[in-house]
């Protein structure tokens, strides 16, 4: 089980953050609205560094106009576009599904929150959904929270799941985190090279499930998802990967999956339980759970394929790290 993380304490700048992407093993779209999902906090981090400028300092990062998740965090934080410096450094593909912009947004979170005086955790989860909601209006808190707790969580999940961490709100709308229990598994997740838009797949789902058919997949969707969500509890590999086969045809009728990643699928097939698309879809990544002794197996299949794998284990949430000094 993931050690629980305390508040972010008080920090002045210039200081330094770090924070994990996410990987979704179920019920992404239909977390969006309201159904269960289980995410996984993988161990491939952004790194954000916040300085006060430079005297003179002209050769600052990226203008904040280019950056909407910069511009809706200093906002939020009460900071004008030219306040601070912000830098980042990430080891997670953009637009591939593994939660770049969460984990760059829960790492400037904490440290904006650290300069503010501290942050509980809950507190800061619900700061870094707010900032990501702000800058692509739409989305369930799961990815920012996933890079806030680290480790597997679930978003609406059965309460028998673990303790609940924090509940999110926007507006009506309310979300409820939960631990979830390790079972010590490693996946293997693999990037299709195809980027993609996160909001434009969001809304593509929500008009689909509008159609008089809309609610019976929705229901599915929330079927799967708690039953993986038992699964991985459990420690059932068998259950899991046919969830997860099971959750991508729901996806495919989502109208979300892309002729990339079935064909990654299929080739990940002879060395894997199961797997399916992860995160928004139409391109983006697949994430695999390996037979066992079959990892290697799996990636080099998937990298054949022409995808980009790598082997995935829980990591833990967004933390402050080591000073700056400058
Ligand atoms: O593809 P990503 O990393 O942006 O993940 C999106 C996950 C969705 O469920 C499709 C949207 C959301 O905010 O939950």
């Amino acid at each position: 089980m993931t050690a629980e993380l305390g508040p972010v304490p008080a920090r002045a700048l210039p200081a330094s953050a770090r924070a994990p992407g996410k990987c979704i093993l179920f019920g992404e779209h239909a977390v969006v609205h309201g159904a269960p999902a289980l995410i996984l906090a993988l161990d491939l981090h952004t790194q954000v560094v916040v300085t006060r400028p430079s005297a003179g300092g002209a050769a600052g990062p990226a203008p904040v106009a280019d950056n909407p998740y910069l511009a809706a965090a200093l906002t939020l934080a009460g900071r004008g576009p030219t306040d601070l410096e912000v830098r980042a450094v990430s080891r997670l593909p953009r637009a591939a599904g593994l939660g770049s912009s969460a984990a760059f947004v829960a790492a400037l979170s904490a440290v904006l929150s650290a300069d503010a005086g501290g942050l509980d955790r809950p507190g800061l989860a619900q700061r870094a959904f707010a900032v990501e909601r702000a800058a692509q209006g739409v989305g369930s808190p799961g990815d920012t929270s996933a890079s806030v707790a680290g480790g597997y969580i679930t978003v609406n999940g059965p309460a028998a799941t673990g303790p609940l961490l924090w509940e999110v709100r926007a507006g009506s709308e309310r979300w409820d985190v939960r631990r979830a229990p390790d079972p010590g598994w490693s996946w293997v997740v693999a990037y299709s090279g195809i980027p993609r838009s996160t909001a434009e797949a969001v809304r593509a789902v929500g008009e689909r499930l509008g159609r008089p058919d809309g609610p019976a997949l929705l229901q599915r969707f929330a079927d799967v998802a708690a039953r993986g969500i038992a699964a991985v509890a459990a420690g059932d590999r068998g259950a899991t990967g046919h969830l997860l086969t099971e959750n991508q045809s729901l996806l495919r009728d989502a109208g979300v999956s892309h002729p990339r990643l079935e064909a990654l699928i299929e080739a990940a097939a002879p060395a894997s339980e199961g797997a399916k698309l992860t995160g928004a879809g139409c391109g983006g990544s697949i994430v695999a759970l390996p037979v066992p002794g079959r990892e290697v197996d799996l990636m080099r299949r998937l990298a054949r394929a022409g995808a980009v794998p790598f082997p995935v284990t829980p990591a833990a949430g967004a933390a402050l790290v080591e000073p700056v000094f400058g």
